[in-house]
């Protein structure tokens, strides 16, 4: 891969992890959208989540509606605004659909929010209560880049389908699981020069630590140019990827994504499967659109990352690629934009040792993402 040049980026100071801020997990993902009942209804029959809750006007909210979809550890929400105007509307019309909010599982939802405002984080909201039938949750809020916020979620006193306000939701239809098991990791872009500040942001406010991998120096090439760091918190559990974009000689997919989005988000979400040819065939056969690598990926992809317990074949069939790193190998593929915007996309990834995050791919996606973003007029 031919490294470009670039203006050297300062050194930034991260220390170990701490413990100030456990987090047992991602409690969920809601994302903002136009129209969450067809929302609802793909991630439901294309993706294999299963209906959950839902909260609107029979459930007493009357200016928003939310759906909430789970698959094995994967929550996800999906909200609309019922009436014009209002924070939700601002979201929908500066980003179309999008990633609100990434809500982390904690112990203590007060202690979160003071360890992290104390440390520079901007609240979002001052740690509630809420309580129905079934218990009682507490809730705090910070912002993060962007208009991406984190949710901290105390649960344990709460035996409910969800959240207080939700109902349990059992729509007519049956839903067959894909195999999606948790977030691997979710990647955020963000504006030229902005990683280093995002990455001690993590660092500094919520203690996390860089993680060494083969992904934490720029690489940017040739190609679409991007930099990318990967920073993780103490336990390993939630791992949040930055990118910003950099110089090259065409125009970033980073930059294509500010420019749709508006600014910072999350990019993609990577989901994980223990059986990535049986999720993605059915995945393909439900319409999912995939970004495709030439066929001539293939015929040395093996000389680089040695044996694998897979047939290649099918993984040529469906375009899944392969990488290694010291601690194994691990297989990924990542679908279009499945929203309107050239925006938000996922990843589906089966991890076998491997804990990076696909370097060894870059190149050949790259060169994928360029020839869509030309067909968009973008690059
Ligand atoms: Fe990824």
């Amino acid at each position: 891969m031919t490294m470009e040049q670039h203006t050297p980026q300062p050194e930034i100071v991260v220390p170990e992890a701490e413990d100030f801020l456990p987090l047992l997990g991602t409690d969920h993902v809601e994302l903002i959208v136009g129209n969450a009942k067809q929302s609802a209804y793909y991630y439901m029959h294309a993706w294999g989540f299963q209906p959950l809750a839902y909260k609107g006007l029979e459930t007493g909210s009357a200016d928003s509606v939310s759906y909430v979809l789970r698959q094995d550890k994967i929550t996800l929400v999906l909200t609309t605004p019922l009436a014009a105007g209002g924070p939700l509307n601002d979201h929908l019309n500066r980003h179309g659909d999008g990633v609100k909010a990434v809500a982390l599982w904690v112990d203590d939802a007060a202690k979160s929010w003071k360890e992290t405002t104390s440390r520079g984080a901007v609240s979002v909201f001052a740690p509630e209560t809420r309580e129905d039938e079934h218990g009682k949750v507490v809730l705090s809020g910070i912002e993060t880049y962007g208009d991406t916020i984190h949710v901290f979620v105390e649960r344990k006193h709460y035996n409910g389908v969800f959240l207080p306000g939700y109902a349990a939701w059992n729509p007519a239809g049956e839903v067959q699981s894909l195999g999606l098991k948790y977030i691997d990791h979710m990647v955020g872009n963000v504006g030229w020069g902005e990683m280093n500040t995002w990455c001690q942001f993590y660092a500094k406010v919520m203690g996390f630590a860089q993680l060494v991998s083969f992904d934490d120096k720029d690489i940017s090439t040739e190609y679409t140019a991007l930099m990318s760091k990967v920073m993780s918190n103490g336990n390993g559990r939630i791992k949040f990827p930055i990118n910003e974009p950099a110089e090259g000689r065409k125009k970033s997919q980073i930059e294509e994504y500010i420019d749709f989005y508006q600014g910072a988000g999350i990019q993609h979400i990577a989901v994980a499967t223990d059986n990535i040819i049986e999720t993605v065939t059915e995945l393909q056969r439900r319409g999912i659109e995939f970004l495709q690598v030439p066929g001539t990926y293939y015929d040395t992809v093996l000389d680089r990352v040695g044996e694998i317990d897979e047939d290649l074949a099918p993984l040529r069939k469906l375009g899944i690629l392969i990488d290694r790193d010291d601690e194994g190998y691990l297989l990924q593929i990542f679908t279009k934009p499945v929203v309107d915007r050239p925006t938000m996309f996922f990843e589906i990834i089966q991890r076998k040792g491997a804990q990076s995050f696909g370097k060894g791919n870059f190149k050949a996606l790259f060169e994928a993402i360029e020839r869509e973003q030309s067909l968009r007029g973008t690059l």
